[in-house]
């Protein structure tokens, strides 16, 4: 499976996925990283593995617009499978039509509570005691398709928006591979809204 990372940032996320690929957890190839803000620090994760990348910028274009470049970008590289990875723009119409049920999304709360940005600091806010991490399949709405896989993670009395942040980081880190793994595998249905993830048959 040829995976399309999308990034705006530090790239974490995208580098756990690499990893993962590297220690054969995850049976799939990174075809193209592509980030709409040229500083992006993941970038330069990307240029050490020899992954190839492009900067699309997204200053004064239309969404629709935007969206038709980053499509044609995947499709050059034959991408079967998007995967978002800290990419702070929201898809149109046009980009989820263009990869059927093939865009994820990972979330750093237990949607649908906190979408939007600094969802860690909202849990915190709102006190929650549990929150978490999500992976999703992306539609044209906020942080809002049906979910693949979720992991909790405990707040704790003394946490900052800094330490739970690094907790459900590590989360992350684990269930996104975990998550394309399921789709390489050919064990995910989605009904609905509820996703069902078969049973894995290998002995
Ligand atoms: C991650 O925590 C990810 O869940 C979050 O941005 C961070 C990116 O970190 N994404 C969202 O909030 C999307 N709504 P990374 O660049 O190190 O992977």
């Amino acid at each position: 499976m040829r995976l399309g990372i999308l990034i705006s940032g530090r790239g974490s996320n995208f580098e756990a996925i690499a990893n993962a690929i590297a220690r054969r957890k995850l049976d799939a190839e990174i075809a193209i990283v592509i980030t709409n803000r040229a500083g992006s620090p993941g970038l330069d994760i990307a240029r050490e593995r020899g992954i190839p990348v492009r900067i699309i910028a997204s200053q004064g274009l239309e969404r629709e617009a935007y969206d038709k470049l980053l499509v044609e970008e995947l499709q050059t590289h034959d991408v079967d499978l998007v995967c978002l990875a800290g990419f702070m723009r929201l898809l149109s119409a046009h980009f989820v039509r263009a990869f059927p049920n093939r865009v994820l999304n990972i979330h750093p709360s237990l949607l649908p509570s906190f979408p939007g940005l600094d969802a860690q600091r909202q849990a915190l806010e709102h006190g929650v005691k549990i929150t978490g991490c999500t992976v999703h399949f992306v539609d044209e709405f906020l942080d809002s398709g049906p979910i693949l896989i979720q992991a909790a993670v405990p707040v704790l009395d003394d946490d900052t928006v800094e330490t739970l942040s690094a907790r459900i980081l590590a989360q992350e880190h684990s269930i996104y591979s975990t998550a394309i793994q399921y789709l390489v595998e050919d064990r995910v249905t989605i009904e609905g809204r509820r996703v069902r993830i078969r049973e894995d048959e290998r002995p």
